[in-house]
């Protein structure tokens, strides 16, 4: 399926330069390799003063590695920068930022148990050296006014949601002189309210002058948000376009070379036993709220129920109590019947639960450790990976190169650490790794966030194929297209209440998209009796 000719190198570029704005940055025939991979093959970027450009392409088509080229992350091992016109060499981040070249990354780099003014201002060179607290809280709420992103400057990062961190390293980036923001997949982590606050904010910085860079997996709001779009396919441009022409169909046959459409709805063979049974839990989250709320659901043999809801309504928590990594303080968990409330994570996976969690990088791996490692977080202890508790080298590599070939990981070898793979192939390594682990129970948060369309596609498959083989699945998804396509049943989370249970077939988006603003059915159609 993976097409092996290199694509077509066109340089659009005239196209989109009708209304002449000035260009600020050129890259040009850059080249980067890592040991053997090559991740740029002659890739190149232009970008104009007050555009909001997007930079799109599949995972590990080059994007995050060309932003860390230019803002002086990596050295490229060919190619020039320009920027107004003049050649440059950044050795170093420091030296990207003083010419006025920022980044907003991926994971945000923020100090948690800072203030959100001391972290604004760390490092800021200008500043004098001893700062008095009020001064530091006063210039920070100056700056947020005069940028619109406010956040509560006394607050500690620890304490912020998302969005909030995110408004903090945008200032971090703004206040050092940014005249070239990047945005690497800012939207990954937001909800869709977030996510329209941020278009605002770089509508605002654009209609300043600053030049902003998007990377996104979303064609839609790429469409939305940006002027200009840059398509990269393996290391190499193949088009640069006025968003006005484009549509999500077009886009995706440039980034993958065919047209793609979700697919048809897949209907479970029918559902046996119940798996997962959760009754009346209720639980806290990080912060010490009570975040979910008397919740019962049962997922049942061979089904997917799929859980809607705008993201922070008490998801997350749902699926760390499903998978033991949360008690509730109130409620029975339970696996094929076994009560496992209070239980260990360590059981759950005994008892066959997989976990692809919201936050890969956080609790799915170890990013300083290699793929062979990260292979056998979960399988180590079976008797296929190790015998009298030592671990058989040679099958351990075996199943790593299965996993990695399966997951369509692309890697330069299994020795490397797993923080050296892109984002989305991080993400397929995980699916499918716990995927493999799911005997009983697949419980997904955001599975296919930060894939491009065809390894979405590939991760839905996976999920789907779990089920046919019987597994229950527990899918949480803020894309409610997906949820659609992939679930049996669908409920919706609300301030932390399971409201709503939608046989697929009858789940209308209206209804479900009232649930998830708050709204109450009373009896509506298509709604039926919680199981
Ligand atoms: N430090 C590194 N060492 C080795 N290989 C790397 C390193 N950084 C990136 N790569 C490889 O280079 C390729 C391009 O990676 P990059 O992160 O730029 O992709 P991307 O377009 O941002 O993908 P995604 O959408 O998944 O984030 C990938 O195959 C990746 O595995
Ligand atoms: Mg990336």
């Amino acid at each position: 399926m993976y097409d092996p000719q290199p694509p077509d190198v066109q340089n659009d570029q005239t196209v989109a330069c009708a209304d002449a704005r000035a260009t600020v940055v050129e890259m040009a025939d850059i080249w980067k390799a890592f040991d053997d991979f090559q991740a740029l093959s002659g890739a190149s970027l232009e970008l104009q003063a007050g555009e909001i450009h997007a930079l799109l392409g599949e995972n590990g088509a080059g994007k995050t590695t060309l932003s860390n080229v230019l803002t002086g992350i990596y050295r490229p091992d060919v190619g020039t920068i320009r920027l107004d016109g003049e050649q440059r060499r950044f050795h170093s981040p420091a030296q990207a930022i003083a010419a006025g070249l920022g980044m907003v990354h991926q994971h945000f780099r923020l100090v948690e148990p800072l203030t959100v003014a001391e972290n604004i201002h760390l490092g800021r060179p200008e500043l004098p050296r001893r700062l008095s607290r009020r001064r530091l809280i006063s210039e920070t709420a100056q700056a947020m006014e005069q940028y619109g992103l406010t956040v509560n400057p006394t607050a500690r990062i620890w304490q912020l949601s998302i969005g909030e961190q995110q408004r903090v390293e945008i200032l971090r980036v703004l206040l050092r002189g940014a005249r070239v923001l990047i945005l690497d997949e800012p939207t990954a982590v937001l909800t869709p309210s977030e996510a329209t606050e941020l278009f605002a904010v770089l509508r605002r910085l654009a209609a300043s002058g600053r030049t902003i860079v998007f990377i996104s997996h979303k064609l839609h709001e790429v469409l939305a948000v940006s002027d200009r779009v840059t398509i990269l396919r393996r290391g190499m441009n193949v088009a640069t376009r006025p968003a006005a022409k484009m549509t999500p169909e077009k886009l995706a046959k440039l980034m993958t070379g065919t047209e793609r459409v979700m697919e048809a709805p897949r209907p479970s063979k029918g559902r046996g036993k119940p798996v997962l049974e959760l009754r009346n839990v209720s639980a806290r989250g990080d912060r010490g709220l009570v975040s979910v709320r008397e919740a019962s659901c049962t997922v049942h043999e061979g089904e997917i129920v799929g859980v809607a809801g705008v993201s922070g309504n008490g998801q997350r928590e749902l699926t760390e109590i499903a998978t033991g990594l949360r008690h509730p303080f109130e409620g029975t968990v339970a696996i094929d019947g076994q009560d496992l409330t209070a239980r260990l994570p360590g059981d759950f996976v005994s008892a066959g639960v997989g976990h692809v969690p919201e936050d890969r990088i956080g609790s799915a791996i170890v990013p300083s450790a290699t793929v062979v490692d990260n292979a056998v977080l979960r399988a180590f202890r079976t008797g296929e990976l190790s015998r009298a508790g030592v671990m058989r080298r040679g099958a351990v590599r075996v199943f790593t190169d299965r996993l990695v070939t399966a997951a369509d990981v692309q890697l330069p070898d299994i020795d490397v650490p797993i923080a050296n793979l892109s984002g989305g192939n991080q993400q397929r390594f995980v699916a499918r790794r716990e995927a493999w682990a799911a005997d009983r129970l697949l419980v997904a948060a955001h599975p296919t966030r930060g894939l491009d369309v065809r390894a979405a596609d590939q991760v839905r498959e996976v999920v789907l194929d779990r089920r046919d083989a019987g597994c229950a699945v527990l899918l949480v998804s803020d894309d409610l297209d997906e949820l659609l396509a992939v679930s049996d049943r669908i409920v919706v989370m609300y301030e932390g209440r399971i409201k709503g249970d939608f046989t697929a077939a009858k789940a209308r988006r209206k209804e479900i998209g009232y649930l998830m603003g708050g709204g109450d059915l009373v009896g509506g159609a298509g709604a039926e009796a919680p199981s």
